[in-house]
């Protein structure tokens, strides 16, 4: 058997324009310039170009040893012209791993023996809040505001509650209640990072993959406390056990997500909100180690009426129906029935059909095309 060598990156001459993949004719004319050395190279571990429908999502790099991986990335992009923003591909260890330029110093730079290159470690599981929420947007579920409110006092000064810190509450029910909202705003009032994380996504394809990314995220909340962990859909984790020999993958990530639960200690900031559709399912073990569990209830009619007025004020389009007309047709609906089934599709109507406003007859129709439907029920 023939074995070849792949040559160091430092047998090649200096200009390696195949290394970055980056052909654009400007960056080709440049690099016959005289290009400056970097003096700093700041990476982060980006994603990988593409993957398989279904697959779970890179969840980021970091490294034990930071000279070492200054060394590692210079063996492969010696020689590259690097600019802000640009990709970098990894060869070895992941090839196709894109790393982002993150800083480089002077702007247009070549790597070189001098660069000090590190590693970009910071969040990659927090997401954007591109808009901001309050609890005040939140109408009924009284008491979880109380709950909430108490948690914003925590975070504010986590050291004070000492062992009697809120950790960990369980937000059950249908959907469209308010869950994920009720946690976006705790998270928006506290400043805190939010981590939103669908339970079904830390499910990996290889064993151990679970627990891996449950450690990472919870590091990651840790890192940069004060955080809010939001576990969406739990039951996809924490089914109860003799659900779990059916799903014998699950079992491992529950094991890991108690682990984390009990080692987030009172001081550390971090705050973990379980939520879930199939509370009876969850394994009682999970369930005990959430301090308070909150039921969403439907809303009744008085939530309804005022559900309706906010979302009526945010329409492009006036409305002439009679909301308290509305809100009687509506009994058993969500907050999220009322928006996305009722006025934005009474508003689509009204548009498709050139109409100034929103009339009643736009509305009379949608609801008889609701009630002829028949309303999933909530279960795995
Ligand atoms: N109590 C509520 N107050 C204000 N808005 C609500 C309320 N309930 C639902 N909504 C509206 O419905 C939308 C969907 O709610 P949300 O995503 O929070 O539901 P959920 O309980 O997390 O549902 P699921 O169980 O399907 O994840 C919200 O963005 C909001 O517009
Ligand atoms: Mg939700």
């Amino acid at each position: 058997m023939i074995f070849y060598k792949l040559p160091k990156r430092r047998e090649f001459p200096l200009d390696t324009s195949s290394v970055t993949r980056d052909s654009t004719k400007s960056s080709k004319k440049r690099r016959k310039l005289d290009v400056p050395s970097a003096n700093l190279l700041i990476l982060k571990g980006a994603s990988f170009p593409f993957r398989l429908k279904g697959d779970p999502k890179a969840i980021g790099v970091e490294t034990d040893d930071a000279i070492l991986f200054g060394e590692y990335a210079r063996e492969q992009w010696m020689g590259s012209i690097v600019r802000n923003g640009m990709y970098l591909f990894d060869r070895y260890v992941m090839p196709d791993f894109a790393f982002q330029v993150i800083e480089v110093q002077p702007d247009e730079a070549i790597v070189t023996s001098e660069t000090i290159i590190q590693l970009d470690t910071s969040s990659d599981s927090e997401p954007t809040l591109n808009r901001v929420y309050s609890l005040e947007d939140v109408v009924g579920h009284e008491e979880v505001k109380k709950k909430c409110k108490l948690i914003l006092h925590y975070l504010e000064d986590p050291l004070k509650f000492g062992e009697w810190a809120p950790r960990a509450i369980l937000f059950h029910g249908p959907p469209g209640t308010g869950k994920t909202l009720t946690a976006r705003a705790v998270a928006c009032e506290a400043n805190a990072n939010l981590f939103l994380v669908k339970a079904s996504d830390l499910i990996g394809v290889h064993v151990g993959d679970g627990g891996r990314r449950i450690s990472a995220l919870f590091e990651d909340a840790r890192r940069s406390a004060p955080s809010i962990i939001f576990l969406d859909e739990l039951d996809a984790i924490g089914l109860a056990r003799s659900f779990q020999s059916i799903r014998g993958d699950v079992s491992e990530i529950v094991t890991s997500l108690l682990g984390e639960l009990d080692r987030t200690s009172e001081e550390s900031g971090v705050v973990i909100i379980g939520a879930t559709n199939a509370f009876s399912l969850i394994d009682s073990a999970v369930r005990s180690r959430f301090d308070a569990s909150f039921e969403f209830d439907l809303p009744n009619d008085t939530e309804r009426l005022e559900l309706v007025s906010k979302l009526i004020a945010r329409l492009p389009l006036p409305v002439e129906f009679d909301i308290s007309f509305l809100v009687s047709q509506s009994r058993g609906l969500s907050g999220r029935d009322l928006r996305d089934r009722i006025l934005k599709e009474s508003l689509h109507i009204a548009i498709t059909n050139g109409l100034p406003s929103i009339t009643n007859d736009v509305l009379i129709q949608v609801l008889d095309r609701i009630k002829g439907r028949e309303r999933p029920s909530y279960t795995i």
